[in-house]
């Protein structure tokens, strides 16, 4: 699977967004290792911090799926520049996906692919919750 057809994918989702507050469409399709494309799109709600993002929508349907392994993920909105994943999205990216090609795409086709860690150096993560487990035990 190319990274072109990922990013048709993650522009497709677009269509569904549910964006009546900010007017700001965003697609994501996330890519597993088997091959398999998940879509999602921005999902916003009359109460503004209950919105959930399109890379979200995305990799939870993936892992409601029972998906567990994941190569990249593109991101879409109708901007000319690049829409990057905000901070709690990659904080969930990296959880979920780990180091993987996050691609950021403008409206005119353009794309850039950077890595989870680029956007997140020194992310927390569940090794840092080992200690507590064994607190625990
Ligand atoms: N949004 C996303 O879906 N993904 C991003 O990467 C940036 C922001 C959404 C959240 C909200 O519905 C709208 O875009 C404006 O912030």
């Amino acid at each position: 699977m190319d990274h072109k057809t990922l990013v048709s994918h993650a522009r497709a989702a677009k269509r569904f967004s549910h964006s009546p507050y900010s007017r700001f469409r965003v697609g994501a399709a996330v890519l597993t290792a088997s091959g398999k494309i998940y879509t999602g799109c921005n999902i916003e709600n009359s109460s503004y911090g209950l919105t959930v993002c399109a890379e979200r929508t995305a990799l939870f349907k993936a892992v409601s799926e029972g998906e567990t392994s994941f190569t990249a993920i593109a991101i879409a909105s109708d901007e000319t520049t690049a829409t990057p994943p905000c901070g709690a999205c990659r904080q969930v990216i990296m959880d979920l996906a780990g180091d993987i090609d996050v691609i950021l795409t403008t409206r005119n086709g353009k794309y850039t692919t950077l890595k989870t860690t680029a956007l997140l150096p020194y992310p927390f993560g569940g090794k840092n919750l080992k200690n507590l487990r064994r607190t625990r035990r």
